[in-house]
């Protein structure tokens, strides 16, 4: 049940303005008390609790221990530029295992990336058995080469695959042919997946949310840009988010429900190297309308 302490209020409204879902609202054209007109539409987001400058809102679904303060903001738009403009990619990592609790504070983030309609359905998985990774690396590897990638060594595998996704496209997929052909060649197949990063954290959404792969990739973002703060690395492995779309068989191998679909996956671990340079990016276009 939500409350409003009518004695705290004060009036300023910024629960009713802030409250995706019209929850609150004050009649008599603004002279009236704000009111919880309609609880039952409540996406359980919380803004109302946070925003409320006297802490006049109670939430029964949401324990108010839990709403913590928020600091001022410490980063600049400076530091943070630099934060977003020379994030990599880590692909080379130490031999050196994560501890739990970073592993924790990487999830904890990804938590708080928002949801659509709050919904908050997306879950985690984090792997850091090695017997696991190999066998899933494998499997990933299998379901990608047989999928496609096995015919883009013939002219007419690519003609094939060019009229579905076009040239841009198939240029990138016979890469990872010759990629794949060639490490099956020279037997390094081992750690082509994963790159031997001691860590891959996994997210997975409900299959009948139509943006349960976007909730799935930022929060996969938000550790992506959490990592390097506690000395760690990360690379998406859309690899494996890809042989996940294909078959069932990555999903079943994780023990993910069969309602629930894999969306997002980084590896993670401590970088081997620092990148001393930022990299140059494509100039984009942008339509100002
Ligand atoms: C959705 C997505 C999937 C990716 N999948 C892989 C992958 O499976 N393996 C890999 O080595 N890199 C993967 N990457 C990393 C890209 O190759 C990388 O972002 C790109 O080369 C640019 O480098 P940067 O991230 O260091 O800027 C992926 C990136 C994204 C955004």
């Amino acid at each position: 049940m939500m409350t409003i302490d009518a004695v705290k209020c004060i009036q300023c409204k910024a629960c009713i303005e802030v409250c995706p879902n019209y929850v609150f609202a004050c009649h008599a054209g603004g002279a009236a008390e704000v009111e919880i007109a309609h609880p039952e539409q409540c996406c359980l987001c919380g803004h109302c609790v946070a925003v409320c400058p006297e802490g006049a809102i109670r939430h029964g679904g949401m324990p108010p221990e839990e709403f913590r303060e928020v600091p001022h903001p410490r980063v600049s738009g400076a530091d943070m530029r630099d934060i977003l403009l020379s994030r990599r990619s880590i692909r080379a990592f130490q031999e050196k295992p994560v501890p739990r609790e970073l592993l924790e504070q990487l999830i904890e983030t990804a938590t708080h990336a928002g949801t659509a309609s709050n919904a908050q359905t997306e879950d985690f998985i984090v792997i850091q058995n090695r017997h696991l990774l190999s066998e899933l690396e494998e499997l990933v590897i299998e379901i990608l080469w047989k999928a496609g990638l096995k015919y883009l060594g013939s002219r007419l595998g690519r003609t094939l695959v060019e009229l579905k996704y076009g040239r841009r496209m198939v240029r990138q997929y016979v890469a990872y042919h010759h990629i794949m052909a060639n490490r099956k060649r020279q037997g390094q197949l081992r750690g082509m997946i994963f790159r031997n990063a001691p860590v891959v954290v996994i997210s997975h959404g409900l299959k009948t949310n139509f943006l349960a792969h976007t909730n799935c990739a930022i929060a996969t973002r938000n550790m992506e840009i959490m990592a390097p703060t506690l000395g760690l690395g990360t690379c998406w492995v859309g690899f494996l988010t890809s042989a996940a779309h294909i078959s069932r068989r990555i999903g079943k191998c994780l023990g993910v429900p069969p309602d629930r679909k894999i969306y997002g996956a980084i590896m993670a671990g401590y970088p081997k190297h620092r990148y001393g340079k930022r990299i140059p990016r494509r100039r984009r276009e942008v339509c100002w309308l």
